[in-house]
């Protein structure tokens, strides 16, 4: 916090809600204009989904000469499974070049060669090595270097407030569309009145009792946006990472695509390669055929694991590429140099989100959303590998140029909400969490979902609620929320498997489910979605 006398108003022309590669670029990109900002962090600066990303950033940087955008373009579309907004992709893949340079601008230390051109790695989906990183550990790097900066830009900055270990508990909206947020920090509530609402909130794999992402990905953009009556989109589309390590002592750590695309293999519990049986690309199949291909095999041999076998790739290069993957699993007693690694699918990324532009305007006025809250169109119905940092990146710079170009004047007339409003809660969240999983995880059918849409829950004053509590609101809302998209969905596309409509019906669902909220939203109250 570089403020400690926290005021309870505080007015501002820009308030950031999230502190991944999104939110930390816009507000470094902000401060070139004369503009207020608050940035608003759930835990520390650096501690986001994006800097547990490992593999990297998708993008045409010209190190390699056999790729082109257009090139991407194609992988991206495939990989979306016929739902991928093609003008949006082509908008954010032409820019690649333009955020790499942006990062490597701000400090961030991508892999070079010894001819000083960007090392790339290759990944599932990718007809082509295109994804510039940093070792294992690609996301800490960005968000470190982009968090000191922005920390030094803070010192003695009047117009620069960053707002630690602080929850955004509700939007402010008035006749005018949005006009900042309620916080919750420590049990102080502060009132941002904002010109600009920005999301840049992250994930929600905390949806689910296994997933890759860190305590803070709580949905907490998209139920924010949800209850405000920002329109949604796509919330059926959860992207299962294949591989996250599978041990009953360790959490679901996440084993890069990047492995497979230097040759590791995978490997059912007899020790033979099966993924070629489900597709031609075997390994490096998009993610979505991968995980199936996992989930089948699993469920065939009844196991609760394959195997992700690294040797092939060679103990120096194993060392030198991926130290972070080989210490993590050493501390659970697994040396990869020597053994394979117990690997099973885990809730990654959320394709769906709050509707947006590719410079994140939202349906309502005054609130934009960026990267992985929001749902531009480029993902579809699977997200090709490392497309993530690239929209949340690319977003941000745009976002950033519109609300520089732009000002508005502050909206007036909050609705106000009952101080005593009673919030609904799931009775038991980890209960929840492991139905999710269950019901709504790689694999869903009719009645897992409405197993979900049944969930217990009870009713707590607001005036009671913690911080932890409102997290738990937001994963039982969009949680909800998914379940009911993926019931509307009755086939199987992209990430969405429907066991029951095992199917593509392309005639009947090329399109979006979009959600229209209705007023006073409860996490039970039938929706309305629109396509
Ligand atoms: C990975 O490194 O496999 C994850 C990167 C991503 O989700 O795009």
């Amino acid at each position: 916090m570089n403020d400690k006398r926290i005021a309870s108003v505080i007015d501002t022309d820009v308030l950031i809600v999230g502190s991944g590669i999104a939110g930390l670029m816009l507000a470094l990109r902000l401060q070139s204009a004369d503009l207020k900002v608050v940035l608003v962090s759930k835990a520390a600066l650096s501690d986001s989904n994006s800097s547990w990303a490992q593999g990297g950033v998708a993008a045409v940087t010209g190190a390699n000469p056999f790729d082109s955008p257009e090139a991407h373009l194609i992988d991206t579309i495939k990989s979306g499974a016929g739902l991928t907004d093609v003008e949006v992709a082509k908008s954010i893949i032409f820019d690649g070049h333009r955020l790499i340079a942006e990062l490597d601008r701000l400090g961030v230390a991508f892999e070079k060669n010894p001819a000083g051109k960007y090392d790339l790695a290759l990944e599932g989906g990718h007809k082509q090595a295109r994804v510039v990183h940093n070792k294992d550990t690609t996301g800490k790097s960005i968000t470190e270097a982009l968090s000191e900066k922005l920390w030094l830009t803070a010192a003695g900055n009047k117009n620069l407030i960053i707002l630690e270990n602080t929850t955004a508990i509700e939007l402010r909206t008035s006749n005018e569309g949005c006009c900042g947020a309620t916080l919750l920090n420590d049990d102080s509530k502060i009132e941002v009145r904002a010109t600009h609402t920005v999301l840049a909130t992250g994930g929600a794999g905390q949806i689910f009792e296994r997933t890759t992402n860190p305590l803070v990905a709580t949905a907490d953009g998209i139920a924010l946006a949800y209850r405000a009556g920002a329109v949604l989109s796509d919330l059926e589309f959860v992207q299962f990472h294949p591989t996250a390590l599978r041990l009953h002592n360790a959490p679901s750590f996440l084993i890069t695509e990047a492995a497979r695309g230097a040759g590791a293999t995978l490997l059912d519990h007899k020790g033979q390669r099966f993924v070629k049986r489900f597709h031609e690309d075997g390994e490096l199949a998009t993610r979505d055929i991968v995980a199936r291909a996992i989930h089948s095999v699993m469920t065939e041999n009844d196991l609760e694991q394959v195997y992700l076998d690294m040797r092939p790739i060679g103990a120096e290069q194993i060392k030198n590429r991926f130290p972070n993957i080989l210490q993590t699993c050493s501390q659970y007693g697994i040396d990869l140099l020597t053994q394979p690694i117990p690997v099973a699918p885990a809730a990654h990324y959320m394709m769906g989100g709050i509707k947006a532009t590719v410079a994140g305007r939202t349906s309502m006025k005054g609130l934009s959303a960026i990267g992985e809250c929001a749902c531009t169109g480029l993902h579809g119905a699977n997200r090709l590998a490392s497309n993530s940092l690239l929209e949340a990146g690319v977003m941000a710079l745009n976002l950033g140029d519109e609300l520089i170009a732009s000002s508005s004047a502050h909206s007036t007339n909050i609705i106000s909400r009952h101080q005593d409003e009673q919030i609904v809660l799931p009775t038991d969240v980890q209960n929840f969490r492991a139905h999710m999983y269950r019901h709504a995880g790689l694999v869903r059918s009719q009645s897992g979902l409405n197993i979900l849409l049944k969930s217990p829950s009870i009713l707590v004053p607001a005036s009671k609620m913690s911080a932890k509590q409102y997290c738990e609101r937001n994963i039982f809302q969009v949680g909800l929320l998914i379940a009911q998209a993926a019931l509307l969905r009755t086939e199987s596309r992209g990430s969405h498997l429907r066991e029951d409509y095992a199917t593509v019906n392309d005639g009947k669902f090329i399109r979006h489910f979009e959600v229209i909220t209705p007023a006073n939203p409860t996490p039970v109250t039938a929706i309305d979605f629109v396509s």
